[in-house]
């Protein structure tokens, strides 16, 4: 077993263990990739103020999200078809988050259902909805994420239609995958997975099928998304899904000031300040570039959070020192499952806190409740000078 120190070990051991339609799945953006690049190197610019001779004792890494609490500020993001990274994939990341104390999200597009991950977990999560055009099924999946006991409800904004990813297309990324020559050229060489695999019934999208009506074949993402994510979703509609949940709600995939305003106007218990990890809008700016002037729009408001492009705890740190009170983290544990399974999930976690820990202490601070812009060193002009 290689010594595993680091994010991208996580990465690279993924890459060889999970099929090729599968990992090029997590490590795209949309056409260009333009958005993706700069999620993670707009992070790179920004640096940290070294100090010296400060008491570092008793350090603190606990806080809240939307008033939880977490053992550090770092959820795992909804990622779809989880369980195509590895065998019962949303139960194994569910159960390391609960282990660890951070918050687990579970997408709508996912291999095993809210059910089934309530039933294997003991602590409540959180639930991503996606907005469909047949209303009772969103009703309906409110209804079961509530009987579920989900602690929150993470509405994503940023989807509507999907954003193209090439390899997508070229590998026929399906659930479960179709059986071509180079697909099974290719899963003959991932023996791990395949028989993970062939020893779950979790193969299908789990909170879809049997449950949308009309719905036999929810196998082609694309096709599917095409059909039924409901394109005329608007502050209205976000209102009434507000009131039809009554619980905590985080909308997901605001980048604009404007549109946190309307968040925050809707009575958003947080927001999650993401371009979808670079999979929707090419072109967008990056998320940590997008948070400075979101946090002066309504950073006084609503509870802001952050994902898109953390790999790392000293990323971690750059939020929260950059306004936002909580984070999330997508590829970083897609690649600790895929590599690991539940294991890998909580050596990634296990990463990013003691990097959080470590960068805090030699920034001189002690509390990651106590951050701010002071510990770091932004270039003059990483708002960007941009003309609307
Ligand atoms: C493979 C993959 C699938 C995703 N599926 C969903 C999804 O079903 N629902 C959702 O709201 N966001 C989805 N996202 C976006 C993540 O929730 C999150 O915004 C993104 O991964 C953050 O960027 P990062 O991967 O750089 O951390 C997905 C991201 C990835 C990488």
């Amino acid at each position: 077993m290689p010594v595993i120190t680091n994010i991208e070990d996580l990465r690279q051991i993924y890459q060889r263990r999970v099929p090729r339609m599968f990992y090029d799945y997590t490590q795209s953006g949309s056409w260009t990739e333009q958005t993706f690049r700069d999620n993670t190197s707009d992070f790179d610019k920004i640096r940290l103020r070294q100090r010296v001779a400060v008491n570092m004792e008793n350090r603190n890494l606990s806080s809240t999200m939307i008033g939880q609490p977490v053992t550090m500020p770092v959820a795992l993001a909804p990622v779809g078809l989880t369980g195509m990274q590895h065998a019962d994939g949303e139960i194994k990341a569910a159960r390391a988050a609960e282990k660890f104390g951070v918050p687990f999200t579970l997408t709508t597009m996912s291999i095993c259902s809210i059910e089934d991950v309530a039933e294997h977990t003991s602590k409540p999560f959180w639930f991503q909805l996606y907005v469909m055009r047949d209303t009772d099924f969103v009703s309906r999946m409110i209804q079961r994420a509530k009987d579920a006991g989900c602690s929150a409800l993470v509405l994503t904004l940023d989807l509507q239609i999907l954003g193209q990813r090439h390899k997508d297309l070229k590998n026929g990324l399906s659930a479960p995958p179709k059986l071509t020559p180079s697909s099974i050229a290719d899963m003959m060489t991932k023996w791990n997975w395949g028989m993970g695999m062939l020893g779950t019934k979790r193969r299908f999208f789990g909170n879809i099928v049997g449950h949308a009506k009309g719905v036999e074949d929810a196998s082609s993402l694309s096709a599917w998304t095409a059909e039924q994510f409901d394109p005329a979703l608007d502050w209205d509609k976000v209102a009434r899904i507000k009131e039809e949940w009554g619980g905590k709600l985080i909308l997901k995939g605001i980048l604009d000031a404007d549109d946190a305003r309307m968040a925050a106007k809707v009575g958003a218990d947080a927001i999650v300040v993401s371009n979808h990890g670079g999979r929707q809008l090419d072109g967008a700016i990056s998320s940590i570039r997008a948070l400075p002037g979101i946090v002066d729009a309504v950073g006084d408001q609503v509870e802001i959070h952050l994902d898109s492009g953390i790999r790392s705890g000293q990323d971690v740190l750059k939020a929260l020192a950059m306004g936002a009170k909580g984070t999330f983290i997508g590829r970083s544990y897609i690649y600790g499952l895929g590599a690991m399974g539940e294991a890998g999930v909580t050596r990634a976690l296990e990463i990013i806190r003691t990097e959080l820990d470590t960068t805090m202490a030699l920034c001189g601070r002690r509390d990651v409740r106590e951050l701010d812009r002071d510990i770091l060193l932004v270039p003059r002009d990483f708002a960007g000078d941009w003309q609307a």
